[in-house]
């Protein structure tokens, strides 16, 4: 396995162009399982999640050409009904096949995923809306077996302890696409993935209101065509670019971003000082004062999200005076609280809060993490450390970032991959 070595303390500059947005291509991708005609994808980053997401399209029966940012699905000549365990504990966001599966074949099969590294992450909402829809559900050797004759719209409160769930909403929303009558989700996730992937279900022929408020409604139609889209800039590279300027003392240009999807992380970067501007779909952020600490708490979308929470602890890790951060929707989320400590930050856990005193400087070390945005902390952290810093177990960073040493190092990183 290949692990980054970051040699720290480089200023960046220069301009980074944002990828397709992870988080919204995967449940479109999901969604071509409920036509039989041929789908196409367009602005799809080339990461190992796509690649996952691939492999269970073609083993439910599509097949899934990928070429240079574009991913065609089309029918195959079996279909399955089936999701494997193998594939689905692999990636969370794969269970996000069961609502259009059940939608179109009436039944479905698909592995619970188990939990994870950021907690225990329970899927009690998905079934919940696919049970309102009239399915019944059945737990069977580790798999959810739903089936329906006919799925019938309804109205379904999707609110959780934690607030509303972004996935169950994508699969209860693409079930109810091909149900009979009205569904009304309240409490429905609001985030720009669920508008993308609902303008991609609009384009196939569903009929979707309230995407973007908490009050969803679909009106079943008989059968949906396929359709072409391009999916939005990924905010949370996007953000994760807006740190590494921050943190390196640096100015980015970040091309291909939605302004509007970075709200409360440009207002809190803004608030620790950050010099933002903006023009068309670029941003343009630099360092230009000594940061402020602030305070942070992650709240489901438009709040501060909780894919930014690690990042913006390294750059607290390096600002003087003390930040709490506080996870609200994954209280557990703080894997690399210990990998930041062992770099020389002074982080403490109490609960779901970190109390962040920030350190005049980082010393590299080998770190690692096993989630997705906590390795993205820790490359982040290693941008400003004094020394070499090694990330091992950079599968996770494939999984959600296109081409990231490549982009770091055009911006004037040190950054380079070594065998672990
Ligand atoms: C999605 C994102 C992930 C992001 C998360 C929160 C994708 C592929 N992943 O994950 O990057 O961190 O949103 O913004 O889009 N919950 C329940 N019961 C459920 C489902 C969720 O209690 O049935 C809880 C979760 O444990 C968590 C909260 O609800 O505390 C929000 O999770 P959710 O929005 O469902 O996350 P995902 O959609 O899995």
């Amino acid at each position: 396995m290949d692990k980054l070595v970051i040699e720290g303390g480089l200023r960046l500059k220069g301009e980074v162009v944002i990828s397709g947005s992870k988080n919204a291509v995967l449940p479109i991708m999901a969604a071509t399982l409920l036509t039989d005609e041929r789908c196409v994808i367009n602005g799809v980053p080339d990461l190992r999640d796509v690649q996952t997401m691939t492999k269970i399209l073609r083993s439910l029966g599509k097949t899934v050409e990928f070429n240079k940012g574009t991913i065609t699905v089309a029918p195959n000549k079996h279909s399955s009904f089936v999701a494997d365990y193998k594939l689905v504990s692999t990636m969370r966001a794969s269970f996000c096949v069961l609502g259009p599966l059940l939608g179109k074949l009436k039944i479905a099969k698909v592995s619970l995923p188990g939990g994870c590294v950021i907690g225990v992450r329970p899927v009690d909402l998905h079934l919940k809306g696919i049970k309102a829809l009239g399915a019944s559900l059945n737990i069977e050797s580790g798999y959810v077996v739903a089936k329906a004759t006919q799925l019938k719209g309804s109205r379904i409160y999707l609110g959780g302890a934690y607030g509303s769930s972004v996935l169950a909403t994508a699969n209860v929303m693409m079930a109810a696409t091909l149900a009979k009558g009205k569904t009304i989700i309240e409490s429905a996730a609001c985030e720009p993935e669920i508008i993308d992937l609902a303008e991609f279900l609009i384009k196939m022929g569903a009929r979707i209101r309230g995407q973007g408020t908490p009050t969803l409604e679909i009106e079943g139609v008989r059968s949906l065509q396929g359709a072409m889209h391009t999916v939005i800039p990924d905010r949370i590279e996007a953000g994760t670019f807006m740190v590494a300027a921050l943190i390196t003392k640096g100015d980015i240009l970040i091309k291909n971003v939605c302004y509007e999807h970075l709200g409360a992380v440009v207002d809190k970067l803004q608030e620790a000082g950050a010099f933002i501007t903006t023009k068309d779909n670029a941003l343009h952020i630099c360092y230009k004062t000594r940061l402020k600490p602030i305070n942070v708490t992650t709240l489901p979308y438009p709040g501060f999200p909780t894919d930014m929470q690690a990042q913006v602890m390294s750059l607290m890790a390096v600002t003087p005076g003390i930040s709490i951060i506080t996870e609200k929707i994954y209280p557990d989320r703080f894997i690399h609280v210990a990998e930041l400590n062992r770099m020389g930050a002074h982080i403490q856990r109490e609960g779901p809060h970190a109390i962040i005193e920030g350190v005049k400087e980082l010393c590299g070390a080998p770190v690692m993490a096993s989630d997705l945005r906590a390795s993205a902390s820790l490359v982040l952290a290693g941008l400003v450390a004094k020394g070499k810093t090694s990330v091992l177990r950079i599968y996770h960073l494939e999984r959600g970032y296109e081409k990231l040493e490549k982009k770091l190092e055009k911006l004037g990183a040190k950054i380079y991959r070594e065998k672990e």
